[in-house]
This record gives structure tokens, C-alpha cells and sequence, in this order.
């Protein structure tokens, strides 16, 4: 896996600075001010810093703006970067302040000289999630990057503090590998492979093979994965890290390459669908972060490994299948697959686990990017206090979240002339439609949210 830059923390005199190697960043507050270290930094190189801080170009740039002044005299280090970040950046200002550090990190090491600057913690995360890479097909290998050092009053403190961040970046670097690598290499028995091997840092995890997806009465999500020589698969896996009440459910959808199937799609941007298992990775990196921060709750992570082809074996349009709830589906778009996985995966996580809640994730519908684009996820709910609650967790993380109706109006789209229900409500309202599709698999009394997240999942141009 991908490991995120390793970051070492220190408590440098104020008299180690000149011989410091690689690059320096120091933090100057928007007025002008300078620290401690800013202000030793200013005196060795003869104050090449005030005379930055007065010119138009540091006068007139945003916060969490990164200036680089190379080779000033004075100091061993070959460049010095001056962040313009308040006293006390809020959290997204800090961590674009690390963004914008990590976009420069080169080969040479870097040390952040903070201080007792609050927030620092946050630049770090920026920092750390920016540099990721995905190079592991690149025969040649870019050159690794520098060490990153951190100079504060008190390194323990920090350490500590940045612990709980550093194990979300683990978990994110994780479901970005995963959504990352090709369907040749990530298959449904690697994918599982790779879930299971969570063991090793205190997650149950169990692979329910076909057969006893068939004993259950998968039919729904069987017939997705019945067109390929891949064998479909659910992996669960459960942290139990609370007391003894019932898990949180998060399920993900796991198409490691959707081809449409014999609806198949056309030949333009269907690599694309390599991402298609975007749900189950992040159902994955979180289970991989609640372990990591060892968190005093209990969740159960869900997902449904398939892939979707045309075959001579594979299911028709027209096709009717029977889910484990004992509903019927007639098939007519054998496209729309992933609410065919998610509605066996959803009934089988209540069954088993009455959770107290449940958080699907998808990315279920091109729809959902017509409608919001790639700048936030769909979100579906039957439970205003659980939506809010995760409607105000994705504003705090600076994630875009957009709330969508649910109606029996739109329910209704979905009646089929031989079954109880089809797979598609037609062109218009097609991500509600995909949901209310869902909410058919969901208990009353169970507070669901289902995200969409097929415009967010993977995106080719860089976030605001
Ligand atoms: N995996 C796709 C949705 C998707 C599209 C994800 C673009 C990411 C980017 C999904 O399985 C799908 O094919 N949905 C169909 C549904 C339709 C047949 C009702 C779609 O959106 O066209
Ligand atoms: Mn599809
Ligand atoms: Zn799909």
C-alpha cells in the first residue's frame, strides 16, 4: 500500500536554523508577523524576509498561500518558504496551507518551523494527503520524495494530536489505492484478499463465497456477477471497539469493473469503470482508520464484490431475479447492477446485525453527476437526525454533500409489469430513482442514509 510521508517531530534551538538542510517553511501571520523561527530565519538571511513581507506580492495573496525564496543568504537551506496563515487558521485554512506546501515537496527534506502555531497539525494533514501518488505501474519510479520534519515548542504534544489524523490518512490512502488500481489487479478475489488481510490490525473479517450467497437467497446480487469468471463475493468486516451495542453499518457497492453488462455501455470513457468499487473502498479505508484510532465504537463494514460482463452465462435484460428479502426484480437495464448488489448486501446487514443505523455508499448513478457535478455527493436519507448529523460532519471536513428528496411519487416509477419492482425508473429523476430502488431494502425503523458518489469518487482536476 501506498504509506503516507512519514513525518518526524523535533524541538530545534532558534541557533540550529542556519545549518539546516533541504527547506525551510515558516508562518507569517496575514498582518505581517513574524515567530520566532520567522524572525531568526529574517535575521540570517539580512532580512530577506521583511523585504518579501512588504512587497505587493505577499500583501496581496490569499491565506494559506506558499511563497518560496530560494537561496537566501545566510542559511544552509536551499529554499525558504513563507506561508501566510493566521495565528489561528481554521481547519480548512490550515490544511490548504498544507496542500499547497505538498504540491511543492521535492526531493529535499523539509522542516516546518512552527512554533507554538495552533492548528499546525492540520497543515500536516494537508500536506500528507496531497503527496499521494499512485506510481506502482510506473516502471520508472519518481524520485521519493524528502523527509518532512516538524520544529514546534512541544513535539510529544503534537505527536499526539496528529495521531487520530494520521490514521485518516491511512484509511484514505487506502481506498485511493484501491480505487486506483486497475480491474486486472484488483478482482474480486484480491480485492477480498485485501479486506481480510485487516486482520492483522484487529478487524473481523469473513468472505461469504457463492455458495452461501446462493443459501442465503442472493439472487439480486448473484445475477450481477454471473457474466464473469470473477466469483462475486461479500466481505464482512467488524470492528468492535464499543460496548455491547448493536454496529453501525456502512455498506459499500464493489463493481471492480462495470461494463454494463449485455446493456453495455459504450466504448468512450469505459475505463472509467474501474472505479466502480469506490463505495466498498471506502467502506474499507474507514474500517482500516477506526481500527488505526482504535475507536470506542462498533461498526460493521458490508460490501459486495462483482463484476459486471457480457457473457454467454450473463443475465438478460428482461431477466427476473429474487432478492434475499423475497422480493422479485425484473432486470431491464442489466446496467443499473450496483442497486441489484446493494439491495441483498443492505437486507443481509439488518438481518444479521440490526444496526442502529446505516450509511451505504455508492457510485450508483451518472445522473447524480448531471445533477450536482463533481462537487458533491447525493444524499438520500429516511432519517432527518442521522442526515443531519452527516450532512454537518461532511460541511466540518470541507466535503460537499447535497441533500435529494425521497417520495412515494417517485417510488411508483419503479412498478413492473411481472415483478414486483424493475431495476430502472426511466431517464427522468434517475439517481432518486436509484434510491428509492434502495429504500425498498430498508427497514422502516432503520435510519439510512445512502450516498452517491459517482461524481466525487474520482475526479481528473484538482478540488477547490
Ligand atoms: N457505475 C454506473 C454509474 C456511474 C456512471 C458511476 C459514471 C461513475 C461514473 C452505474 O452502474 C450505471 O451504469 N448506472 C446507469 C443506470 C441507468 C442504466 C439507469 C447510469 O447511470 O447510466
Ligand atoms: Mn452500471
Ligand atoms: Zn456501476
Amino acid at each position: 500500500m501506498t504509506k503516507p510521508s512519514s513525518i518526524t517531530f523535533h524541538d530545534i534551538a532558534t541557533d540550529q536554523i542556519a545549518a539546516l538542510e533541504g527547506q525551510i517553511a515558516i508562518f507569517v501571520s496575514p498582518d505581517g508577523k513574524l515567530d520566532m523561527s520567522g524572525r531568526k530565519v529574517n535575521t540570517l538571511s539580512r532580512k530577506a524576509i521583511s523585504r518579501f513581507l512588504e512587497s505587493d506580492t505577499f500583501q496581496k495573496a490569499s491565506v494559506g498561500t506558499v511563497h518560496a525564496i530560494t537561496c537566501p543568504a545566510g542559511v544552509a537551506a536551499e529554499t525558504v518558504y513563507v506561508i501566510k496563515l493566521p495565528r489561528r487558521p481554521t481547519r480548512d485554512e490550515a490544511r490548504k496551507a498544507g496542500v499547497a506546501l505538498g504540491k511543492r515537496l521535492g526531493v529535499a527534506d523539509l522542516w516546518l518551523l512552527a512554533g507554538s502555531l495552533s492548528g499546525i497539525e492540520n497543515v500536516m494533514f494537508g500536506l500528507v494527503l496531497r503527496n499521494y501518488s499512485f506510481g506502482k505501474h510506473k516502471t520508472s519510479q519518481a524520485d521519493t520524495k524528502g523527509e518532512v520534519h516538524v520544529a514546534v515548542s512541544d513535539p510529544e504534544a503534537l505527536k499526539a494530536q496528529f495521531a487520530p489524523l494520521a490514521a485518516i490518512a491511512e484509511g484514505v490512502f487506502f481506498t485511493r489505492d484501491l480505487t486506483n488500481e486497475p480491474a486486472n489487479v484488483l478482482t474480486t478475489t484480491t480485492f477480498a484478499e485485501q479486506l481480510v488481510a485487516l486482520e492483522e490490525i484487529g478487524i473481523k473479517t469473513e468472505v461469504l463465497e457463492e455458495k452461501q450467497l446462493h443459501e442465503l437467497g442472493m439472487g439480486s446480487l448473484l445475477c450481477v456477477g454471473q457474466g464473469s469468471d470473477s466469483p462475486s463475493k461479500v466481505v464482512v468486516m467488524q470492528w468492535n471497539g464499543g460496548g455491547d451495542e448493536n454496529p453501525f453499518a456502512l455498506v459499500g457497492k464493489g463493481v471492480v469493473f462495470d461494463t454494463g453488462g449485455i446493456s453495455l455501455k459504450p466504448g468512450a470513457g469505459m475505463w472509467d469503470m474501474t472505479m466502480d468499487m469506490g463505495g466498498a473502498g471506502v467502506v474499507a479505508g474507514v474500517m482500516k482508520t477506526l481500527a488505526l484510532r482504535g475507536a470506542k465504537a462498533n461498526v460493521v463494514g458490508l460490501v459486495g464484490l462483482v463484476e459486471n460482463m457480457p457473457s454467454g452465462n450473463a443475465v438478460r435484460p428482461g431477466d427476473v431475479v429474487t432478492s434475499m428479502k423475497g422480493d422479485t426484480i425484473e432486470v431491464q437495464n442489466t446496467d443499473a447492477e450496483g442497486r441489484l448488489v446493494l439491495a441483498d448486501v443492505l437486507w443481509y446487514a439488518q438481518e444479521r446485525f440490526e444496526p442502529t443505523g446505516m450509511i451505504d455508499l455508492a457510485t450508483l448513478t451518472g445522473a447524480i453527476i448531471i445533477g450536482l457535478g463533481h462537487e458533491n455527493a447525493g444524499v438520500f436519507s429516511n432519517d432527518d437526525a442521522l442526515c443531519k448529523a452527516f450532512l454537518k460532519s461532511a460541511d466540518t471536513e470541507g466535503e460537499g454533500a447535497w441533500r435529494l428528496p425521497l417520495a412515494p411519487a417517485y417510488d411508483d416509477l419503479l412498478k413492473s409489469r411481472i415483478a414486483d419492482m424493475k431495476n430502472i425508473g426511466g431517464r427522468p429523476a434517475g439517481s432518486i430513482t436509484a434510491a428509492q430502488f434502495l429504500q425498498r431494502f430498508v427497514k422502516n425503523d432503520t435510519p439510512w442514509c445512502h450516498l452517491d458518489i459517482a461524481g466525487v469518487a474520482s475526479v481528473s482536476k484538482e478540488t477547490k
